[in-house]
């Protein structure tokens, strides 16, 4: 009992109508969504870590970080078309692997949505912070105290503005996304018009000075073209957002399918055309490590004024990531708290149709870690525990083509065996890429989670009821 069991498939969706939430999503609003998750402190500031790890080869990092998310991507869209629940990988690996591999699936999503909200904030904040200390905003309350400050106040601000929206409704903020996701691609599109003509291939080498393993460089950092791509892998993901969505679904058959692959393809068409551009108009040593580095770029280019614009931009652009990743963790919560996992009156939908309290428990624990931690290997371990969720998806992909050959799949990934071993594999080499120490921070993650499991989970799980 308890470890090895699996959730029958029709349990997947909510039995009690106070659970289920509205159906308002079509797939305009899926894409944009998905758009509006994966482009962010990703492709506008850990490129230049990339770029640190890996030098001119970070643009083979970005394809090999790309190939992977797509079978995963593949894997999601097939399992999420047919389980359209909100649980996302937790829930696929309840009902293929177990409630003891989905526990970890979900501890290991909670830690992965929660690090993303606060990362992007820190690095929003990262933004927005020289504006506001310039209109008089006290210094000592943009950062948190290991960079010298008090608290983080602008990365809460942003949390609890994103959280609001979320709470007032879905298909409110759905709306709302769209029209930043039409900013963040056009703010990209400016910066790949006016770096791109200056490319010169001579930037190009050496062009893998760091070799291509993971290994330790002399100054104690462990660089690479994998150690980039395990970094990189951040500017990926939030395709599997739009799993979580699944439920709001309008026709999820058909438009779960065309949000997830559809958000990761242009997603990936965009970062390789930014990436060219960047490495190639000029030496990688010049903006690797900044924190703003398409800004520093056409600043360095002599085009301040369009630098100007593109922080401005991120700034209003990033919180879609926000929305996307504070939506995804609330459903997670969600369906777990139904499964019994966490306390049942958190799950209530309130009268707009919106998981109101796990909003904002979620946005409350978010916003505690992004006002005072640093942002420094957040996005590492935010890394990790996607990859092992990633890692289940590709494993629940495979073995329930062996176990319900014929059951109904209304999007059938293409060489099936192919994108689930691609997913498997690709996702624990890339978790070997990172450095040790965030290793082996979530490998305590997730000790701590095995005891919450045991200790409580395991006696409440509403299967125990039958
Ligand atoms: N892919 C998201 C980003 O780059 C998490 O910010």
């Amino acid at each position: 009992m308890g470890w090895t069991r699996r959730k029958p498939m029709e349990a997947m969706m909510p039995s009690h109508e106070g659970q289920r939430l509205a159906r308002t999503l079509s797939w305009p609003h899926l894409l944009a969504l998905g758009v509006g998750a994966i482009v962010g402190t990703g492709i506008l500031t850990l490129i230049g870590v990339g770029a640190d790890r890996a030098g001119p080869a970070v643009l083979l990092s970005f394809a090999i970080a790309g190939a992977i998310c797509a079978c995963a991507a593949l894997a999601y869209a097939e399992l999420s078309t047919m389980m359209p629940a909100a649980g996302s990988a937790y829930s696929y690996s309840y009902v293929v692997l177990g409630e003891g591999i989905a526990w970890i699936v979900g501890w290991s999503l909670i830690l992965e949505y929660s690090l993303v909200v606060s990362t992007v904030a820190v690095g929003w904040s990262g933004y927005a912070a020289p504006l506001l200390t310039s209109a008089g905003f006290p210094d000592l309350l943009t950062r948190g105290p290991e960079l010298g400050g008090l608290v983080n106040a602008p990365a809460i601000f942003i949390i609890a503005v994103v959280a609001g929206l979320l709470m007032l409704g879905t298909h409110e903020s759905a709306r709302l996304n769209s029209l930043l996701v039409v900013i963040k691609i056009a703010t990209l599109s400016l910066f790949v018009a006016i770096a791109l003509p200056a490319f010169d291939a001579q930037n190009l080498q050496p062009f893998m000075p760091f070799g291509f393993a993971k290994s330790m460089a002399p100054d104690g950092v462990e660089r690479g073209v994998m150690a980039a791509a395990a970094i990189i892998f951040f500017a990926f993901y939030g395709f599997d957002a739009i799993s979580t969505a699944a439920e709001e679904a309008k026709n999820p058959d058909r438009d779960l399918a065309i949000g997830i692959v559809g958000s990761l393809v242009a997603c990936t068409l965009i970062y390789v055309l930014v990436a060219a551009a960047a490495v190639g108009a000029m030496p990688f040593t010049r903006f690797a490590g900044s924190p703003e580095p398409l800004a520093l770029i056409l600043r360095e280019m002599g085009q301040g004024q369009v630098a100007r614009i593109v922080a401005i931009a991120a700034v209003i652009a990033l919180p879609t990531v926000l929305l996307g990743f504070l939506y995804g963790q609330s459903r997670i919560f969600l369906v777990m708290a139904r499964d019994g996992f966490l306390p049942q009156r958190l799950a209530l939908i309130s009268r707009r149709g919106t998981p109101a309290r796990i909003t904002a428990v979620t946005a409350l624990l978010v916003a505690i870690i992004a006002g005072l931690l640093p942002i420094d290997e957040i996005a590492a371990l935010a890394n990790a525990g996607t990859l092992i969720a990633f890692t289940a998806v590709g494993a629940c992909l495979l073995i329930l083509r062996r176990r319900m050959p014929d059951m109904r799949r209304p999007f059938r990934t293409p060489a099936g065996w192919l994108v689930g071993l691609g997913a498997i594999g690709g996702c624990a080499y890339l978790f070997i890429s990172l450095p040790a120490k965030t290793i082996l921070a979530c490998l305590l993650w997730n000790a701590i989670g095995l005891a919450v499991y045991f200790l409580y989970g395991r006696r409440r799980a509403a299967l125990n009821a039958g």
